[in-house]
């Protein structure tokens, strides 16, 4: 969603914010734009990616500006609703993350004022407040205007005749980097190339870079924090030499499950979620069939419930939120709200210092790095292996063994059967018990990265409905490893092939039967670990697909990385 930047320093301040907001991209967006002070304020902003709007920026800058890419909430992608927003005598600049609820009236009383709006966005009014306040002194005015906001935000913000960028920050991520220059950002890997160093804002803070330092208050009352160190490189952030950041993360699993599992850290956890009568789990997404997977091997009773749907189905517990990013604005209002009613909120994240490890009341990470792709892949398996972890500790059993390499093994193959696929309308991935989630992500990126109508089912829901679709050659996907569900799966399979199905065959090596039945089969070695082991081959699949057809699989159409509207 939305990127933020800002910089105070003393390097090239347009190449700085066009460089931060490179970064930013992977956040998904459509317009992009910047803002500096010179002599005035100069800026340049429109629909378009960042290279389109602004590579060769030559804007006369001296210390400060800010950046922005926009994913269109209110108003359409175009040059005028692209941030950064002005007043009318462009003294103040503006770049916004999140929803203002408020700003209808805002914009009205402000309009009765005499103020004339050029956006269709709700972002505008924050400069337009800003100016009519500047009497105050800036910062009195700029927090003067954020106490008017209602809704959610984070805010960049130059004022004409200064070199700071303000900011505020409420319910959307902000965080600050820190090396003798100024960054603000919306996470830390737009700063990740100069510096490790965060500070992380909370919600109800404001404050300014300025070339002295950083200055955060709350309530008008200081706030001294240290920067903390943040554990990413810069070049885990990098392709690396893959074609795209998906296929360097998928390769990355076996590395990055083993980070994953490298500690005891889920015993604590594992010791607690023991003493529990049920469990809640709340998450979007991908996310959402981690959580689902959960409920399938454990033994404690699991009540999933889809973050955007909690308050209608919540009827107490103790939750376990699963989020990548830890920014999901779905999941962070489902556990505000659990919170409000008195509940315990566990969470399993991969972004050290986001949103959800501040609200949750006990944190376990993924240890699975940046991931920069917008569809989940090592940030998903590397949750399936935590949650793996996490229930052997419960039971008091090993570890299972956890390999994925003969799923990237399958590489090859997978991008000729992708050759095949591509011409398909629609598919079907259908599996049984844990592998039902191995469906439903097979098909959610599939659907993601290659636009391809997917929808996964239970092998025994077939029958109930769906059947009545299949015809010659519809491709359906089937996992089918040696457990307890194969017998009925194999029935499963004979019902869509007898009607024309075009079988794409996942079990195990030696599988004769799965094999005469799969019109393609591909085989892998015996696990307990299955939706982790057939997931890979199905993101490989997926990815192939997307770039047969000539998608872009790390900036899907629509879809950002870290959503944060609701
Ligand atoms: C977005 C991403 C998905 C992700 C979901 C949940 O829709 O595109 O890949 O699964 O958000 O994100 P989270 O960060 O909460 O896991």
């Amino acid at each position: 969603m939305c990127g933020i930047f800002g910089y105070v320093g003393s390097g090239d301040i347009c190449k700085t914010l066009y460089q931060g907001l490179k970064s930013l991209e992977y956040r998904g967006y459509d317009s992009a734009g910047v803002a500096v002070i010179g002599n005035s304020i100069s800026f340049v902003k429109d629909a378009g990616t960042v290279d389109q709007v602004l590579s060769d920026l030559k804007l006369p800058a001296r210390k400060a500006g800010i950046a922005h890419t926009r994913w269109a909430t209110h108003g359409r992608p175009n040059q005028l609703n692209s941030h950064p927003h002005f007043d009318e005598k462009k003294k103040v600049a503006v770049t916004h993350n999140g929803i203002i609820e408020n700003y209808r009236k805002l914009k009205e009383e402000l309009q009765k004022r005499g103020h004339v709006f050029r956006s269709q966005t709700d972002t505008e009014v924050i400069p337009h407040l800003i100016d009519e306040n500047l009497h105050l002194g800036e910062f009195e005015a700029f927090k003067k205007a954020v106490s008017m906001l209602k809704g959610s935000y984070a805010i960049a913000a130059i004022i004409d005749g200064s070199e700071r960028v303000y900011f505020a920050r409420r319910f959307s991520p902000l965080v600050l980097g820190v090396n003798g220059d100024y960054f603000l950002a919306s996470d830390v890997v737009a700063f990740l190339r100069w510096t490790k160093k965060a500070v992380f804002i909370e919600d109800g803070e404001i404050g300014y870079i300025d070339e002295m330092g950083f200055h955060i208050e709350k309530d008008g009352v200081k706030v001294n924090r240290k920067p903390t160190t943040i554990q990413w490189n810069f070049e885990e952030a990098a392709k690396d030499g893959y074609d795209h950041f998906m296929l360097k993360e998928i390769f990355e699993q076996p590395k990055v499950i083993k980070q994953t599992l490298s500690s005891e850290r889920f015993k604590g956890l594992a010791t607690h979620l023991s003493t529990l009568d049920k469990l809640v789990v709340t998450s979007a997404g991908t996310s959402s069939y981690a959580g689902l997977a959960f409920k399938y091997i454990s033994q404690l009773p699991i009540d999933t419930i889809t973050a955007s749907e909690f308050p209608a189905l919540y009827r107490g517990g103790e939750i376990l939120a699963i989020s990548q990013s830890g920014e999901t604005a779905d999941t962070m209002t489902a556990i505000r709200y659990a919170k409000s009613l008195g509940a315990q909120v566990d969470a399993l994240v991969n972004v050290v210092g986001s949103t959800l490890t501040r609200i949750a009341d006990k944190t376990i990470y993924t240890h699975a790095g940046p991931e920069i792709g917008v569809a989940a892949t090592k940030t998903f398996t590397s949750q399936l292996a935590a949650l793996y972890a996490l229930n052997s500790y419960m039971r008091g059993t090993e570890i299972p063994k956890i390999d994925v390499k003969p799923g990237l093994a399958l590489n090859k193959d997978l991008k000729k059967l992708a050759m095949d696929i591509s011409k398909s309308k629609s598919m079907f991935y259908l599996g049984r018990g844990q592998n039902y989630v191995t469906a439903l992500e097979g098909a959610l990126k599939l659907k993601e990265i290659a636009y391809i109508h997917a929808e996964a089912y239970q092998g025994g829901e077939m029958k109930h409905g769906p059947l009545a679709l299949i015809e010659e050659g519809v491709p359906v996907v089937v996992i089918n490893p040696q457990d307890s569900y194969r017998k009925k799966m194999l029935g499963n399979i004979e019902e869509v092939k007898s009607r024309g199905a075009f079988v794409i065959g996942f079990g195990e090596e030696g599988d004769d039967e799965m094999r005469a039945l799969s019109n393609v089969f591909y085989g892998l070695p015996k696990t307990e670990v299955s939706p982790i082991t057939y997931t890979v081959p199905l993101q490989l699949l997926a990815y192939h697909t997307a770039v047969v057809l000539g998608r872009n699989p790390d900036k899907p159409r629509n879809l950002a990385k870290s959503v944060t509207v609701e």
